[in-house]
């Protein structure tokens, strides 16, 4: 099983759509994925327009002294075999990291959350919040890779070193295992790119190769994702002949044991 987080503490970069899209390629490919929606907003449950089932939340599982599955929400089924579920986000996740500071192995209750699940599915992604929180770090300790979107601007740089001390904390101390840094995506670059758009991307291959982190594709910015979002569905499913699901294939083939 592939575990993946899809992180970046700055907001709107498109951690969401990643997480979501490339988990349709996968399904599209034969996997088993699930889709784990860890930031409160619910921005994910919300765009694949799935319902939490009655049971153990999330939220719940994550702060309870209880251990009880929690039941993802089976979202779509692919005629290659793949599976496309979500384990959906509710209100209740506002609260999570504040209760989670007061508590014991606070750090590692999704590994925990997850365990029971693990291996029911091939791919497993976690949806990150804006945040470098107790929250994120729950998904750095449990993942063994980390995917990071990122836009062609100048506080990406800034952003990006933020999170790689973070991340190199998290090893020292969450781990015992190194996180694979998987690498980056730039996304939402409008087209074409302006000259200060490709300067930014020309430091971004600097970093690139300075922290050993690929940049693995450019997402460009287009209604296809909006739309694909609005219909409550992925963009492989709602547009396969489009330039984007192209993308988002080739992304998801970036991913470890797929050929
Ligand atoms: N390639 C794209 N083309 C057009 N719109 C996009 C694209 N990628 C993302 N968006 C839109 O931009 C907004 C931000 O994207 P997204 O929610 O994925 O970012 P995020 O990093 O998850 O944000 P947050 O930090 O708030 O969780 C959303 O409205 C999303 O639908
Ligand atoms: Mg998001």
């Amino acid at each position: 099983m592939t575990s993946t987080a899809v992180v970046n503490q700055k907001g709107g970069v498109g951690k969401t759509e990643l997480t979501t899209n490339i988990g349709g390629a996968l399904a599209e490919l034969g996997r088993r994925v699930l889709l784990v929606d860890l930031d409160p907003s619910g921005y994910l449950t919300d765009g694949l327009k799935v319902t939490p089932s009655d049971g153990f939340s999330l939220a719940e599982a994550l702060t309870s002294s209880r251990r009880a599955r929690v039941e993802p929400v089976r979202h779509s089924t692919t005629e290659q075999g793949g599976v496309l579920d979500v384990l959906p986000n509710t209100a209740a996740m506002l609260t999570v990291a504040r209760e989670l500071d007061k508590l014991r192995g606070r750090e590692q209750r999704l590994t925990r959350v997850l365990a029971p699940l693990a291996g029911d599915y091939d791919d497993v992604l976690i949806d990150c919040p804006p945040t470098l929180d107790v929250v994120t770090d729950n998904a750095l300790a449990w993942a063994e890779r980390v995917l990071i979107p990122v836009q062609a601007e100048d506080t990406t740089l800034k952003a990006l070193q933020l999170l790689l001390a973070q991340i190199a904390a998290v090893d020292e101390f969450l781990r015992d295992e190194r996180l694979v840094l998987h690498g980056m995506v730039v996304s939402m670059l409008r087209r074409p790119a302006s000259v200060y758009a490709r300067s930014v991307l020309d430091d971004l291959a600097k970093l690139a190769a300075q922290a050993d982190l690929p940049i693995l594709g450019t997402v460009p910015l287009s209604v296809v994702v909006s739309e694909a979002r609005r219909h409550g569905r992925t963009v492989v499913d709602y547009a396969p002949n489009s330039h984007h699901a192209t993308v988002y294939r080739a992304l998801a083939k970036t991913f470890p044991e797929i050929r």
